[in-house]
C-alpha cells in the first residue's frame, strides 16, 4: 500500500504527470485507499436547492446578485418537507440544504424546517447555505442540523479576492469552517479545479490544506464559464504563465479527486455534478472509480431546478428525481459498487 503522507512538492508533481501508466497507478492508489478506509457502498444525499436568491456577488457564480436575468425564487417549508419525504422514500440518508446567500431565509423559519425533518424523518440533515452569522449556526446546531457545506474555493489568498469580494463584517470562510467544527457539525469543504488564474502549485496547496483541517467531507468539481458572471464571460482573466495554469478538466478534476483520497482516507468524497456535466458519458463513474464515495442526486423540483443554474448545460437539470434515482443506482452497480444505506457519516478509523 502506498504511503498516503504526500507533500505539498509531491501532491504538485501528480498533477503535472501525463504519463497513462502513472495515472493508473494513481487511480489505483486511490481506488484501494477509498476501498479500505469507507468501503464498497456509496451514499446517496438527497439536494434540495431551496433558494436562488443570493446577495453575493461571487465572480464566478450564476446565481450571484448581479445577475438580473435569473427568476429567483424560494422553496415553501411544505415543498422542503415534501423534498425530504421523496429522499426517504429513495432510501437516501440525507438531505443536502443548498442555497445562495439568501438573508429570506429566516433562522427560525429555518430552524423549524430542520427540526420538522429530524423528528418525521430518519434523515441526516446538511446545510450549504454560504456565509451565515455565528448566531444562526448556533441555532440551526441545535435545531439538529449535522453538517455543513463550505467550500473555501481555493487557498490562493489573492485568487479569491478578485473572484469572491468579501462582506464587510462577516468572519471569512476558513474562520467559519473552525466555527462550524466547534459547533460539532460534519463540515465539509471543497474547491474549484481550473479558475482562471488557477496555479498548480496552489491546487496542490488546496489539497494538502483539506488534509491539514481534517475535512470530514470535500466536494472538488471542475470551474465551468458561466456567460452571466465576470469571471465565464472573461472580463476577468488574470495573466498567469499558460504551463502554470490549472485545466478545468475532467482528467485534472480526477486528479485531484485521486490525490485528496489519498491524503484524507476517511473524508466522505463526492463524484460531483459538475465533473458529470463536463463528462455525461462517465464522468460520475471517474470521480466512484478514482477515490469518490458519494453522490448527491437531485430532489429540487423541477420547475425550480432550472432556475438553479450555477453553471450552464448542469447535469440532470431536466431529470425528474426519479429518473435520477434510477439512473445513478444502474451507473453505481454497473461499476461493482453497492448502494449504502442509513446517514453515512464520516467513519473515524485510526490510519495506522
Ligand atoms: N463552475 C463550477 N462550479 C461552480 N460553483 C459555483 N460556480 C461554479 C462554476 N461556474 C461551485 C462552487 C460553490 C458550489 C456550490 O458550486 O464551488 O461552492
Ligand atoms: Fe440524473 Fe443520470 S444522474 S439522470
Amino acid at each position: 500500500m502506498a504511503d498516503n503522507r504526500l507533500t505539498i512538492d509531491e501532491i504538485e508533481r501528480w498533477l503535472r504527470q501525463d504519463d497513462p501508466a502513472r495515472l493508473e497507478d494513481l487511480w489505483r492508489q486511490a481506488d484501494a485507499v477509498r476501498r479500505q478506509f469507507v468501503g464498497d457502498a456509496v451514499h446517496l444525499r438527497g439536494l434540495i436547492e431551496i433558494s436562488n436568491h443570493c446577495v453575493r456577488g461571487c465572480r464566478y457564480c450564476g446565481i450571484n446578485a448581479a445577475n438580473d436575468s435569473l427568476v429567483r425564487y424560494r422553496m415553501t417549508a411544505d415543498e422542503i418537507l415534501a423534498c425530504a419525504h421523496r429522499a426517504v422514500d429513495f432510501d437516501y440518508g440525507t438531505v443536502v440544504l443548498q442555497a445562495g446567500e439568501d438573508p429570506g431565509i429566516e433562522t427560525e423559519w429555518l430552524a423549524d424546517i430542520v427540526r420538522r425533518i429530524k423528528r418525521r424523518t430518519p434523515l441526516a440533515v446538511t446545510l450549504s447555505l454560504g456565509e451565515r452569522p455565528v448566531e444562526d449556526l448556533i441555532c440551526w446546531r441545535k435545531s439538529g442540523a449535522d453538517r455543513y457545506l463550505l467550500r473555501f474555493e481555493t487557498s490562493d489568498a489573492r485568487l479569491y479576492g478578485m473572484i469572491h469580494p468579501s462582506s464587510p463584517g462577516h468572519p471569512d470562510r476558513m474562520e467559519l469552517l473552525g466555527v462550524l467544527r466547534r459547533l460539532g457539525y460534519e463540515v465539509g469543504s471543497g474547491v474549484m479545479v481550473g479558475i482562471p488564474g488557477q496555479r498548480l502549485h496552489s491546487l496542490a496547496e488546496d489539497i494538502n490544506l483539506f488534509a491539514r483541517l481534517d475535512l470530514d467531507m470535500i466536494g472538488i468539481g471542475p470551474f465551468i464559464p458561466n456567460l452571466h458572471t465576470p469571471l465565464g464571460s472573461g472580463e476577468l482573466a488574470p495573466p498567469i504563465d499558460p504551463a502554470e495554469q490549472v485545466p478545468n478538466t475532467d482528467l485534472m478534476t480526477c486528479k485531484a479527486v485521486a490525490l485528496t483520497r489519498r491524503v484524507c482516507p476517511q473524508a466522505n468524497i463526492p463524484s460531483t455534478t459538475a465533473l458529470a456535466t463536463i463528462n455525461p458519458e462517465s464522468g460520475r463513474e471517474l470521480g466512484l472509480t478514482r477515490g469518490a464515495n458519494i453522490i448527491m442526486p437531485n430532489l429540487t423540483p423541477l420547475q425550480y431546478r432550472t432556475l438553479y443554474e450555477i453553471y450552464p448545460g448542469k447535469a440532470c437539470i431536466n431529470e425528474t428525481a426519479d429518473a435520477c434515482n434510477a439512473c445513478l443506482r444502474t451507473r453505481i452497480e454497473s461499476i461493482g459498487r453497492t448502494i449504502g444505506s442509513g446517514p453515512g457519516g464520516r467513519k473515524r478509523i485510526s490510519n495506522g
